[in-house]
């Protein structure tokens, strides 16, 4: 335990009692100080009172044998008489008065100058009070009546000395009583004091953690903090916001800027990846083995993120060389010509891959969640397989990290399950889970037989992040929908058996500039290239479409869209060509093969429609190609299609913009794209609506010069803005600080379990 943040907590603690208890202290000595002049007039005024009856009662007692002796005119036994009456403690003195108001007879002590008036009865102010030598004496004249008639009054004389006794005797006991109730009321506060400030500490690291961000108000462990949880929240958010913004505007977004942030927020952590696809695959091939770079969105964000922040990237060895060229930990430096980061590769036997890769993946998980009307398949072995995979992988994050508390960045559908078991297994770990696809509504998720499992899996991260807060709020209903949490829409948090997570959406983007921007040529190069190795005249307009062949990317729609073109404007059959280059993806799989077929047969048929001997319009690149040859299409085009049927971003588009350093081009994109979120000028499109999709393609044909440059300005601007470093550093700032939140949570916590 920290001795000295337990020394500071007890201070405060102190500090915060004695600020109570000396205001309490000093309005209950005040209020002391107040009551006792009351009290001692009030026992005055009893006083008063009793002796009032208690002369009454003496001459009641004496006025008989007085009016006889009286009769009897015997003054010698009177004046005993009176001797005898003021024998008794009180009684100071007594006289006897003639109904003409003379003193006749007295005791002893009896005033002289006082006579048969209360005293101050000369000022009209007749005084029940006389004070002689000795001390206070009470004076009452009570009328003696003989057979009714008055006879004369006595006038008794009472000590009142023992007034003041008592009086002083009842200050004490009022004191007294006053201070027992100050030091009962400083126990007793000092002890809810100390319950409270132990509640609101425990309050506080729950509202740190974030739990108290979604706890219901009738819970009641963070009771003393719940009139404050609203206000608190509030300032947390704001503060956080407010972060948030300053780092985003403050900070412009580079390898550097992100090293610096791994260096200052997470104490230099090197960072784990987890995806399925390998950056780099080795493969023998006629000349040896050769390195490729395969066409995965997933792979062109992370690989800039992880060469800027070095690290290990754990994933799947897919190539036919790729296990002749590791180490005997399974490591190879990469990328193999300038190493910057390690690849750790994990094997799957080919019955794994059908089952886990090809199976639960891509067959379930992939049409699941996109809406491209291809039906999911759910087979228990493909389960079985995905499950010992993600098990697998788990158990290499957990023997490459260095610490109890790594930052893992778990990618994508192929690790649902991995978060939750990485968090078994290293319950200190941030994990960050990137969701590179789109996440569906609750009824479309709810027929995957193992919906709550993949739910469970992915609530053991930190943080769940989408492309779009669409996706975001699909799966927090979803959540809602098929498990028991608690979640807090406000905050995008999910508070699961102890664990939180936070909800986000991060836009993923490329990297700026781009590498290739010093390597290539400029466009009008790029462009005369691709012209001549086409065979193109120079007049020839040139449009690109770029992805995997792939049934969600809406190939088959964008050549559609080709021919209608075509048909409505006669006057471009010659004048354009559309090349689609298109990286063969999960051949093995039956959708896959169809559509690879679909393709080659629309795009036939629409050659065998509008070619002439010199010209075809449509031109399909079915197979692999390298970044540079990809980018210096892009750089060729006049037109960039991006047709998909729902994608989470697509990163084509943000790679056309960066690639158009000329600022020329259009592109035309598909508002089923995250990137149609970012990308306003673009023309956007329905890739269903194939009229609406033939018209953009014209409209971007024809479109000037100058509104070409106006449009490519503003959406490279916002590539560069929003590149994928500050993707990358928006979750690792996210991650730094629900670390620091939860180490500060915990030294909070060791106060009280230490
Ligand atoms: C999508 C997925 C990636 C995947 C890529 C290529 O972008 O989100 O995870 O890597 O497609 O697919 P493949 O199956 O070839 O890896």
């Amino acid at each position: 335990m920290n001795t000295n943040l337990t020394k500071k907590i007890s201070l405060q603690s102190l500090r915060l009692t004695f600020r109570f208890i000396l205001p309490l202290v000093a309005a209950l000595a005040l209020l002391a100080f107040a009551i006792v002049p009351v009290v001692e007039k009030l026992i005055f005024y009893w006083f008063i009172r009793d002796m009032d009856v208690q002369s009454k009662f003496i001459t009641g007692t004496i006025q008989e044998p007085i009016v006889e002796l009286l009769q009897k005119g015997n003054a010698t036994k009177i004046n005993s008489l009176l001797m005898n009456a003021i024998k008794e403690e009180r009684l100071y003195a007594l006289g006897y008065c003639n109904r003409e108001g003379k003193l006749v007879y007295r005791t002893k002590n009896f005033p002289r100058h006082l006579g048969c008036k209360l005293p101050g009865s000369d000022a009209g102010k007749p005084q029940s009070l006389l004070h002689l030598p000795q001390g206070p004496v009470h004076v009452a004249i009570n009328s003696v009546e003989q057979y009714g008639n008055p006879a004369g009054s006595l006038v008794i004389l009472q000590d009142m000395s023992f007034v003041e006794r008592r009086s002083d005797d009842t200050k004490k006991y009022v004191v007294a009583l006053f201070v027992v109730i100050a030091v009962v009321i400083s126990v007793i506060t000092v002890f809810i004091a100390h319950i409270s400030w132990r509640g609101w500490m425990d309050g506080m690291r729950a509202l740190l953690r974030g739990e108290g961000l979604i706890r219901p108000f009738s819970q009641p462990t963070t009771s003393e903090l719940q009139p404050l949880v609203g206000d608190l929240r509030t300032l947390l958010r704001t503060f956080e916001t407010e972060r948030r913004f300053a780092d985003d505007v403050t900070v412009s977004w580079t390898p550097e800027a992100l090293r610096d942030l791994l260096r200052k927020q997470l104490a230099g952590e090197r960072i784990l990846v987890v995806s399925n696809r390998e950056p780099y695959i080795h493969r023998r091939g006629k000349a040896g083995i050769e390195v490729n770079r395969p066409a995965s969105g997933l792979v062109t964000a992370i690989e800039p993120v992880m060469r800027a922040c070095s690290g290990i990237w754990i994933a799947h060895g897919s190539g036919s060389a790729d296990r002749e060229t590791v180490d005997r930990n399974d490591l190879v430096p990469v990328p193999p010509d300038h190493p910057e980061y390690t690849l750790r590769r994990i094997w799957l036997t080919k019955e794994e891959e059908i089952g886990y890769y090809y199976g639960f993946a891509n067959e379930g998980l992939w049409p699941l969640c996109h809406i491209a009307h291809v039906r999911p398949i759910f087979r228990s072995n493909d389960w079985k397989h995905y499950v010992e995979i993600n098990r697998r992988f788990a158990e290499a994050v957990v023997r490459e990290s260095s610490t109890d508390d790594p930052v893992v960045l778990v990618q994508d559908y192929h690790f649902a399950l991995l978060p939750k078991m990485i968090r078994k297994a290293l319950p200190k770990a941030t994990v960050i889970t990137f969701w590179h696809i789109p996440w569906p509504n609750p009824e479309s998720f709810g027929i995957c037989p193992w919906r709550e499992e993949l739910l469970l899996g992915m609530l053991g991260s930190t943080i769940l992040g989408f492309h779009t807060r669409l996706h975001c709020n699909n799966f927090l209903a979803t959540v809602d929908r098929y498990l028991e949490t608690r979640i807090e829409y406000e905050s995008s948090t999910i508070h699961n058996r102890g664990k939180l997570t936070l909800v986000e959406s991060y836009p993923i983007s490329i990297q700026w500039p781009s590498p290739l921007h010093q390597k290539l040529p400029p466009p009008e190069v790029c462009r005369a290239e691709v012209q001549r190795s086409h065979g193109f005249d120079e007049e020839m307009m040139i449009g690109v479409g770029v992805d995997r062949l792939d049934y969600t990317k809406g190939i088959l729609e964008r050549l559609r869209a080709v021919e209608r073109l075509l048909e409505i404007h006669p006057e471009m059959i010659g004048r354009f060509t559309f090349i689609q280059i298109a990286a063969p993806s999960r051949s093995s799989l039956e959708d896959y093969q169809s559509l690879d077929n679909q393709v080659r047969a629309l795009a036939t048929r629409i050659n065998e429609r509008f070619s002439t001997y010199s010209y075809q319009p449509i031109c399909l690149k079915l197979e692999h190609h390298e970044p540079e040859v990809v980018n210096s299409y892009y750089r060729a085009a006049d037109v960039c299609m991006v047709t998909s049927l729902h994608d989470g971003m697509n990163l084509v588009a943000k790679e056309f913009v960066a690639a158009r350093e000329d600022e020329q081009g259009v592109l035309v994109l598909s508002q089923f794209t995250g990137a149609a979120q970012e990308l306003h000028e673009a023309l956007i499109v329905n890739p269903y609506h194939i009229e609406q999709t033939a018209d953009a393609l014209y409209r971007a044909l024809t479109m000037p010069d100058y509104e070409q440059k106006e449009r490519m300005r503003s959406m490279r601007s916002l590539v560069r803005d929003f590149n994928v470093y500050r993707w990358a550093g928006r979750m690792l700032i996210d991650a730094s600080r629900i670390r620091q939140r939860e180490k500060l949570a915990g030294r909070i916590g060791e106060r009280y379990e230490g």
